[in-house]
């Protein structure tokens, strides 16, 4: 079975094409030669993963799923939340992104934040959601060179190490994507 994931993001393709079973053949948007933004203007996760997967499957015509993902902060309401990928601004880098964080929290105690990923899947035109989310905390200051997006300072329950000083395959095994990825294999393996 061929299945576009909706991204060109590398670390996102690598995290999950690690997870997805043999018999699955993940294609990233550059394979489809899709080479254009696709749209991502609704205000939930939810709404921005089904967007993203329904403009593949009517422009491109493939099965397809995408997915979207937050960093939601306790004492900040939720945020970044939908606006993750630009909290510090339309064309921040991770880093500004995660010195905002770090700013914000300033001598702040309640650190508590999860990862929240939603990935929609599109079948023959028909769409179905998957959600995993990965509970931890901010860290005081950044820690680790692996992952990429706030993983510096996101520090899993149960762990003592930031998910940028954990290997691909630790990450995956505990993370928001990697539960969401695992309830859309079984649903494909129905
Ligand atoms: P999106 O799902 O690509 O829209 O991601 C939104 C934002 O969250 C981006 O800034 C990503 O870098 C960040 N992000 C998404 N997934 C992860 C993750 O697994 N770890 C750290 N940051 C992430």
């Amino acid at each position: 079975m061929k299945l576009v994931f909706a991204t060109n993001n590398p670390n996102k393709l690598s995290e999950i094409k690690v997870l997805v079973p043999e018999g699955i053949e993940i294609l990233s948007l550059h394979d489809i030669d899709c080479n254009e933004e696709l749209p991502e203007t609704t205000l939930t996760l939810e709404g921005n993963a089904c967007q993203k997967a329904m403009y593949v499957f009517d422009n491109y015509g493939y099965n397809c799923f995408a997915d979207d993902t937050g960093l939601e902060i306790d004492v900040l309401k939720g945020e970044p939340g939908v606006y993750s990928a630009r909290y510090a601004g339309k064309e921040c880098k991770a880093e500004d992104n995660i010195n905002l964080v770090l700013k914000k929290l300033d001598g702040e105690a309640n650190r508590i934040a999860k990862f929240r990923t939603v990935i929609a899947l599109i079948i023959d035109g028909s769409e179905t959601l998957f959600e995993g989310e990965c509970k931890g905390e901010i860290t005081l200051g950044k820690a680790g060179k692996e992952g990429f997006g706030y993983d510096p300072i996101f520090l899993p329950n149960g762990f003592d190490k930031t998910f940028a000083e954990m290997k691909q395959n630790e990450k995956g095994a505990i993370s928001h994507r990697g539960k969401a990825v695992e309830k859309l294999v079984e649903f494909l393996h129905r």
